[in-house]
C-alpha cells in the first residue's frame, strides 16, 4: 500500500517517537496525512487549536534553529505553550540525572518533552521514567522527524513514495540511519552512498533492509543513476571535530552538477540544512530551482505539529 492511496483513521499506536524502528508504514502515512491536512488549514487561514492546553517541554543539549522554532510555533498554532529548556541552563547540565529530570517534569503536568541531545539511550531513558510524550529531536544516531519531514516532501513533490529513488550522499550518520528507516518502510528505494570507513552504522542498515529497499555503496554513479532525490548532510555534526582525513574522503562524494546531471532529469535536491556550500554541496546545485530545501525546512513544522497530535492529543 503507498501513501497516495492509504485511508487515515486519525491515530495511532504509540506514545512516543524515539526513533522509526517500531513505526509501521500504516504509522507514518497516518503522520504525513495529517501534517497534509493541517498545512492546508494553516494555508486557509483556519484554526486548528487541536492541543489546547498542552504543554511541550523542549530539552537542547544541541544548537537548533529549524527544531526549535517549527516546535515552538507549531506548539503555539495548535493552542499549546512550549517551554524552552537549554541543558546549558537546567540542572541536567550539572550532572543531575535524566531518570530524575523525567520524575520531576511528570509533576508538574508536561504533556511531552522533545529532546535534543547525544545519546539515543538518553532519549529511551526520559521517556522510561518521565509520564509524559517523547520525541527525538536529534540524536547521534537519529533524526527521525527531520526523515519524515523530508518524506513528506518527497511524497508533495512526486504524488507518491513507492518506488521513489532516494540517493544519500555523504557521511553515514544519524540522517541516514532515519532515512533509511523512513525509506524503507514506505516502499522507497534507498541508497546510501559513503566513502568506506564512513558508512551506517551495520545494525541499523540490517534492521532497515528487513523493512525494505535499502543498498550501501561507495559508487556515485551506482547511487545517483536514476535517482529522483538526491541528499547530502553535513561532512561534521554536532559534538564531531573537525578532521581532515575525513574532508578528505566525503569530499569526493559532493552533490555538485556532475552528480546531477547523472540522476533523473527531474530529479530533487534535498539538504536538512545547515549546509556548507562548497563541502557537502555546491552553492550551484542548492540554490537551483532543483532545490526544496526551503519546503523541507518548512515541513518540519507541519510534520511535528502532526507528530504532537497524534501523541499528545486526545485518545
Ligand atoms: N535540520 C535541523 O534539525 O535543523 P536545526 O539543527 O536548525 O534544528
Ligand atoms: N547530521 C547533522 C544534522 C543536523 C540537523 C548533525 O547531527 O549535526
Amino acid at each position: 500500500m503507498d501513501f497516495s492511496s492509504y485511508k487515515p483513521k486519525g491515530k495511532i499506536g504509540h506514545k512516543h517517537l524515539l526513533n522509526l524502528l517500531d513505526y509501521s508504514a500504516a504509522d507514518i502515512y497516518e503522520i504525513l496525512h495529517l501534517a497534509q491536512s493541517l498545512k492546508s488549514a494553516m494555508r486557509r487561514g483556519k484554526k486548528h487549536e487541536l492541543l489546547k492546553g498542552k504543554t511541550l517541554a523542549m530539552i537542547f543539549s544541541k544548537s537548533s534553529t529549524r527544531t526549535r522554532v517549527s516546535f515552538e510555533m507549531g506548539m503555539h498554532q495548535l493552542g499549546g505553550h512550549s517551554l524552552f529548556l537549554s541543558s546549558n541552563d537546567i540542572q541536567l547540565g550539572r550532572g543531575e540525572t535524566i531518570a530524575d529530570t523525567a520524575r520531576v517534569l511528570s509533576r508538574y503536568g508536561i504533556d511531552g518533552v522533545m529532546i535534543r541531545t547525544f545519546l539515543q539511550s538518553d532519549v529511551e531513558e526520559l521517556a522510561e521514567y518521565g509520564t509524559f510524550s517523547v520525541i527525538n529531536g536529534l540524536t547521534d544516531d537519529f533524526h527521525p522527524c527531520q526523515a519524515l519531514a523530508d518524506i513528506f516532501t518527497v511524497a508533495e513533490n512526486y504524488g507518491h513514495l513507492n518506488g521513489v529513488k532516494l540517493a544519500y550522499f555523504g557521511d553515514g550518520n544519524n540522517m541516514a540511519h532515519s532515512l533509511m528507516l523512513a525509506g524503507a518502510k514506505t516502499g522507497m528505494n534507498v541508497y546510501i552512498c559513503s566513502p568506506k570507513g564512513y558508512e551506517p552504522d551495520q545494525a541499523i542498515t540490517e534492521a532497515a533492509q528487513k523493512f525494505g529497499s535499502v543498498t550501501v555503496t561507495d559508487s556515485v554513479e551506482e547511487a545517483a543513476a536514476g535517482a529522483d532525490v538526491l541528499y547530502t548532510d553535513v561532512f561534521f555534526s554536532m559534538g564531531q571535530a573537525k578532521d581532515p582525513k575525513k574532508e578528505a574522503a566525503l569530499m569526493p562524494y559532493q552533490v555538485n552538477p556532475t552528480v546531477l546531471e547523472m540522476a533523473n532529469k527531474d530529479a530533487v535536491f534535498m539538504h536538512c540544512l545547515p549546509a556548507h556550500r562548497g563541502e557537502e554541496v555546491t552553492e550551484s546545485v542548492i540554490d537551483s530551482t532543483r532545490s526544496v530545501v526551503f519546503e523541507e525546512a518548512e515541513n518540519r513544522l507541519h510534520v511535528q505539529k502532526a507528530i504532537m497530535c497524534l501523541l499528545m492529543g486526545k485518545k
